[in-house]
């Protein structure tokens, strides 16, 4: 039996962090062997908020590196770069026409982006969300691993897939988010402002590539308090996000210990921080050592990229000869 598609993508916008370790990678790695995975670099998708492309290309290889670093094999993933996909930006097209301006709008990304970058409003930042549902549908993916943030994406993504549909007959696979566990994943910064991501404050925000000095650093610095007030008080959500580190990379008795000090109202957090530090520092270098080795080998990215497109085309293509049939585009 074929087994169910995933999509997910990564815009190639800087270091991966955290949030996007958690969030995406962590699932992606596990998922390759139990599906047909299709995880590429959103390349299209940076355009909308970085126009400057000089450093675009170490950076599309940069993430590349990251995502075979953090364990996906390419060899069972299919791995590629968007942009090498004419098929996504046809459907983009269809789709644009079946998705409404107030609804774009409304969404919480775009509404976001218009506050950040007044000087920068495009109509690429205002269709985001469809040229991400083509990104999906176009490799007919049911399951869609990524972090909470972009769970009003999905949903925009699975209106216009249903709307499509209802106008021009059953053709798309509608998609649904995906994470192992019940919620999607959601990591605070460590000041604890709000989510862990590139564009805020870079002290807050631990990179996959940051060096061991540095991580002990920004962990020593996350937002803590002076402890629980009393028994059966809930933690600060700041103080649940380090656990929630320390749950990722630290062994079950380090953070059962923690646990237990948090409810006998006896945690330290100085200690908490100095452990969570050491672990994410073991964490973290074997991954930052090897995306450093894969950086270099530029041959080797080469034939990824080049055979990734090569598998991700031949999918979208089936899906585009269904779509243009449905929609009527069919002359001769
Ligand atoms: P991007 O590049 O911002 O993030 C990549 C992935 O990392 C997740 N993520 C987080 N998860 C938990 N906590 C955080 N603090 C955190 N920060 C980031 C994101 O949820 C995402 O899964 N629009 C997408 C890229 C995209 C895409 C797609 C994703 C384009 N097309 C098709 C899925 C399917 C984005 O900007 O992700």
């Amino acid at each position: 039996m074929a087994k169910e598609i995933v999509v997910s993508g990564i815009r190639p916008t800087g270091f991966l962090h955290l949030g996007n370790y958690f969030g995406a990678l962590r699932n992606y790695v596990r998922m390759q062997h139990d599906y047909d995975c299709y995880f590429f670099v959103a390349d299209w998708h940076s355009l909308t908020t970085h126009p400057d492309t000089s450093s675009l290309k170490e950076s599309v290889h940069y993430v590349l590196a990251e995502n075979i670093a953090c364990g996906l094999d390419p060899e069972v993933a299919c791995l590629y770069v968007q942009s090498d996909i004419p098929e996504i930006a046809e459907l983009y097209l269809y789709l644009n026409m079946l998705a409404y301006k107030g609804e774009l709008e409304k969404t919480a990304t775009f509404k976001d982006k218009v506050r950040t970058q007044p000087q920068n409003v495009n109509a690429g930042l205002l269709t985001y969300p469809v040229l991400q549902a083509a990104d999906i549908i176009v490799q007919r993916a049911t399951k869609v691993p990524v972090g909470k943030d972009q769970e009003q994406h999905l949903e925009m993504a699975r209106n216009f897939a249903e709307r499509f549909n209802h106008r021009y007959g059953d053709v798309l696979v509608v998609p649904y988010t995906f994470n192992y566990g019940s919620e999607l994943t959601k990591i605070l910064s460590l000041d604890g402002t709000g989510k862990m991501s590139k564009s805020e404050n870079q002290m807050a925000t631990i990179y996959l590539a940051d060096e061991d000095e540095l991580i002990r650093k920004k962990i020593m610095k996350a937002k803590t308090d002076s402890g629980p007030t009393g028994k059966g008080v809930p933690k600060p959500d700041y103080i649940e996000n380090l656990f929630t580190l320390m749950q990722l990379v630290s062994n079950y008795e380090v953070v059962a210990k923690f646990e237990s000090d948090y409810k006998s109202c006896c945690i330290r957090y100085g200690d908490l921080k100095k452990q969570l530090a050491e672990d994410m520092v073991m964490f973290i270098k074997p991954i930052r050592e090897k995306a450093a080795a894969i950086q270099n080998d530029k041959a080797y990215l080469s034939k990824i990229i080049k055979a990734g497109a090569d598998k991700a085309r031949e999918n979208a293509s089936e899906t585009i000869k269904m779509v243009r049939k449905a929609v009527g585009l069919n002359y001769v």
